[in-house]
C-alpha cells in the first residue's frame, strides 16, 4: 500500500510552541521524536520508504529532510512534494494522488495527517486491512467514538453495514456546538482525519464533485500555476461532505489530534494535583503552591501559586497565559502577530 503524509499545516493554535518555521508536526512535544517522525513510523507499518509520499510546504522542506535523516529513512527526494502555497488538504491530496499514479499507476493510498498522537495497537493494523478491501469501491474514513461535543472535528453517521465497516449516511465537517451535541447523542463518529483512497476513484470523484480542483491541476502547465488557480478547500468540505461513496471503518485506539493546548493537557501525564508540567532546558523548573489542573510548559524557573485551570507556555522569547477551555482562540493571537509583523 502507498502512504501519503500531509505535513503542510501551520498549527497556529499551539503558538508559541508552534512557530512559522516550526509548525506543530515538527515539534518534539512528548519525547525526542516529532509528531511527523511518529507518523513516518506508522506509515512504515504499511509501506516501504519508496511507497511513502509527503506533501508539505516549500518552507518546511528542510524540517522534513532533517527528520527523515535522523530516523535514517530513505524516502526518495522526488516523493517529497513541495507546495508553493498552502491551499488546505484537498489540493494537497489531489496532487499526491496524481504523483502516486504517475509512479505506480492506480493504487490504494492511506492518507495520514501528521499532527496526531496515536497509540498503535492490533486494532489499528486490522482496521487498515479491512479498509484496504473496502477502498476498491468506497472512500474510507476511520471513525473514533466521540467523548464530547467537539466543534473542531468532522462527524459521521454510520449507515448500512458493510464487510468491515458501514456506509456513510452523512458526513458533516465542524458543526456548531448544539449540532455536535445531538450527533454525539445519536451515535455519530468523529472523523479521525485519516483516510484510505483508491487513487483513480478519488481523482474521478474530485472531477465530479469539485471540478475546479480537478481543472486547476489538469489544465495548468505546472504546479506553480495549478496552485495559483486552485481554490483553498479541505478534503472534508470538498469531497467527503459531497460524495455518496463514503464508508467508515471504526477505530478503537487512543487518538488525540493535539488541536489545542486543552488537547495537549489531556495527552500529558498529570501529577496528584492534576497539573501537567513539562520542563525543558537546564534552567527549567516548576514550583507549585496550591495550584491545580494547570498545563505548564516552560524552560525557565516558573512558580504557580493558588491558580487553577491555566495554560502557561513559556518558550523564553514568548509567554502565553490562557484559560483552559478557551485555548481554541490561541489561533487569533497568531493572526494578530502576522498582522503586526
Ligand atoms: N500539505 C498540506 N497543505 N498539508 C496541510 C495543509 C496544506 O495546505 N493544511 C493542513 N495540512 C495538514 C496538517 O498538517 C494536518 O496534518 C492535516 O493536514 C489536517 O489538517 P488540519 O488543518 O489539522 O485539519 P483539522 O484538524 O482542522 O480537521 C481535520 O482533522 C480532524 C481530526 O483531527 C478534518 O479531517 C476533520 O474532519 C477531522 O475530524
Ligand atoms: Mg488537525
Amino acid at each position: 500500500m502507498k502512504t501519503l503524509i500531509l505535513a503542510g499545516g501551520k498549527g497556529t493554535r499551539l503558538w508559541p510552541l508552534s512557530r512559522k518555521l516550526m509548525p506543530k508536526q515538527f515539534i518534539r512535544i512528548f519525547d525526542n521524536t516529532s509528531l511527523f517522525q511518529k507518523t513516518m513510523e506508522r506509515a512504515l507499518k504499511f509501506s516501504n520508504p519508496k511507497e511513502i509520499f509527503i506533501v508539505t510546504n516549500r518552507e518546511y522542506n528542510f524540517r522534513v529532510l532533517d527528520d527523515l535523516n535522523e530516523l535514517g529513512i530513505d524516502v526518495p527526494k522526488e516523493n517529497i512534494l513541495l507546495e508553493p502555497v498552502g491551499k488546505n488538504t484537498l489540493p494537497a491530496i489531489y496532487w499526491g494522488m496524481k504523483i502516486i499514479e504517475e509512479n505506480y499507476g492506480k493504487s490504494k493510498v492511506a492518507v495520514l495527517p501528521s499532527d496526531h498522537l496515536i497509540k498503535v495497537n492490533e486494532d489499528y493494523i486490522k482496521a487498515f486491512e479491512k479498509a484496504k478491501k473496502l477502498a476498491t469501491n468506497y472512500f474510507i474514513t476511520f471513525g473514533i467514538k466521540p467523548t464530547r461535543p467537539h466543534t473542531g472535528y468532522g462527524y459521521i453517521k454510520p449507515g448500512e453495514r458493510l464487510e468491515g465497516g458501514y456506509k456513510v449516511d452523512e458526513f458533516k465537517e465542524k458543526p456548531d456546538y448544539e449540532t455536535a451535541k445531538r450527533y454525539v447523542e445519536n451515535g455519530y463518529y468523529w472523523n479521525s482525519g485519516m483516510f484510505l483512497f483508491d487513487s483513480r476513484l478519488f481523482i474521478e470523484e474530485v472531477k465530479r464533485v469539485n471540478p475546479e480542483v480537478y481543472q486547476a491541476f489538469e489544465e495548468a502547465e505546472d504546479v506553480e500555476k495549478a496552485y495559483e488557480k486552485v481554490p483553498e478547500v479541505s478534503v472534508d468540505y470538498g469531497v467527503m461532505e459531497k460524495t455518496d461513496k463514503a464508508a467508515i471503518v471504526p477505530l478503537n485506539i487512543y487518538w488525540n489530534d493535539l488541536g489545542s493546548f486543552d488537547a495537549l493537557y489531556e495527552a500529558f501525564e498529570k501529577d496528584e494535583s492534576g497539573n501537567a508540567i513539562r520542563i525543558s532546558g537546564f534552567k527549567g523548573d516548576h514550583i507549585n503552591i496550591d495550584s491545580k489542573n494547570n498545563l505548564v510548559i516552560t524552560e525557565r524557573l516558573t512558580a504557580t501559586v493558588g491558580v487553577e485551570d491555566l495554560v502557561i507556555i513559556d518558550t523564553g522569547d514568548a509567554l502565553l497565559v490562557a484559560k483552559k477551555g478557551e485555548t481554541q482562540k490561541v489561533k487569533e493571537v497568531y493572526k494578530k502577530l502576522i498582522e503586526k509583523h
